[in-house]
């Protein structure tokens, strides 16, 4: 049988592999080796994501740990070659997922080696060069083999830059398979209850990009509007570490209800009970659709825009007094059920075939 290794490095990539490792584990034609690159290291934010999602020990661990873009790329890239070139069978294939510099670090080093590379959630685009994460996108797509669309805009994406449909197959979104699967585990913590506060009454916040709070002014000035809308409703804010970090100068504000990094249960079963998310994440931004709960989202583009055209999410661009006039409208709207083609619960069935097809044989 031959091997395939899925590759996971920070806290979005544990949420994808999980349903990819349970579907190759179900079919029997490839065998799965897992490597962590450690660029999440945190229990908060990796050890409590294997526990719950069902993810066993990594076969392999990088322990590249944090550092600048380029030092993080490449202590992970040394370490991943080292790595294959240790191996006494070549693997068939590397899977990535996502737009992490984990992505993109072993995605160069197998292509280098001539081994193929899958990239699952491929082809979405900001737009935004400034993004970290548009970079390692691009040039993730350039260097796969397979690429394994989540979203409408992705097939539209790859197409306008030119690449062989052949080397493209729409599966849908697998993190969506991983809410499903664990929705009702989710909502039996009754996550309100624990931070005292009504169903469908409250907001939650997430913040973590760079272009957010690595720089004081904006970062204060998203605080200001945090806290405006806690005056309006309580608002529960897990803190990722790169922003607590940056916090520390700042004031932090009592009318908001901070809280560590949550678990993937603990957090999904916080946003079920919502009635808005403020986030700059990717990924929130498709689950908040999946749900129908308004999401106003803290940037000024999106790489995932069918969450915009199905109306539960709104780009809050850098006016934060126009954002502010967004709010009131979007928590009177309510839920917006819609529905997304493969966002079904079963889209790493499709990317296990398509892998088994490419590479079972
Ligand atoms: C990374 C991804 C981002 C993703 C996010 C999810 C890139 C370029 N960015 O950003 O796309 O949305 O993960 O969380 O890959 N830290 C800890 N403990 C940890 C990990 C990090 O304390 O377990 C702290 C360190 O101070 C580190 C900082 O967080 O310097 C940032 O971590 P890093 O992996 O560089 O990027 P993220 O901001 O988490």
């Amino acid at each position: 049988m031959g091997s395939l290794i899925l590759v996971a490095g920070a806290r979005p990539n544990f949420v994808k592999i999980a349903p990819i490792l349970h579907a190759l584990k179900r079919r029997s034609s490839l065998r799965p080796t897992l490597v962590h690159t450690d660029q999440h290291y945190d229990h908060a934010m990796s050890g409590v994501f294997f526990e719950q999602l069902g993810i066993a020990e990594p076969d392999v661990h990088l322990h590249v740990g944090s550092g600048t873009h380029g030092a993080q790329t490449a202590r992970i890239m040394l370490a991943f070659e080292e790595h294959l070139l240790g191996l006494r069978e070549s693997p068939r294939g590397v899977v990535v997922v996502g737009d992490v510099n984990s992505t993109l670090a072993c995605a160069l080093v197998a292509a280098k080696l001539h081994i193929p590379v899958a990239h699952v959630e491929a082809g979405l685009r900001s737009f935004d060069r400034s993004m970290p994460e548009e970079i390692n996108r691009i040039a993730t797509d350039a260097i796969s083999d397979l690429l394994l669309v989540s979203e409408p805009a992705g097939m539209a994406n790859l197409q306008a830059e030119g690449v062989a449909p052949e080397r493209v197959r729409y599966c849908g979104n697998v993190m969506i398979d991983t809410l499903v699967e664990q929705l009702p585990a989710a909502r039996a913590l009754d996550m309100p209850r624990r931070f005292a506060v009504s169903q469908h009454g409250y907001a939650v916040v997430t913040l973590h990009r760079a272009a957010n709070v690595d720089e004081p002014p904006r970062l204060r000035a998203l605080l200001l509007l945090i806290e405006k809308l806690a005056r309006r409703m309580p608002v529960v804010f897990p803190v990722h570490p790169r922003t607590r970090a940056r916090m520390g100068e700042l004031a932090p504000s009592d009318a908001i209800r901070f809280t560590e990094p949550l678990g993937y249960r603990e957090f999904l079963g916080l946003v079920d009970g919502a009635a808005l998310v403020l986030s700059d994440s990717g990924g929130i931004q498709e689950e908040t659709t999946f749900l129908g709960i308004p999401c106003l989202t803290l940037r000024t583009s999106t790489e995932r825009p069918i969450t915009v055209s199905r109306g539960t999410n709104v780009l809050a661009g850098n006016d934060l007094d126009r954002a502010w006039q967004h709010v009131e409208g979007m928590v009177s709207a309510g839920r917006r059920m819609t529905s997304v083609e493969g966002w079904d619960g079963r889209a790493a069935e499709r990317v296990v075939d398509a892998l088994i097809e490419r590479w079972g044989r």
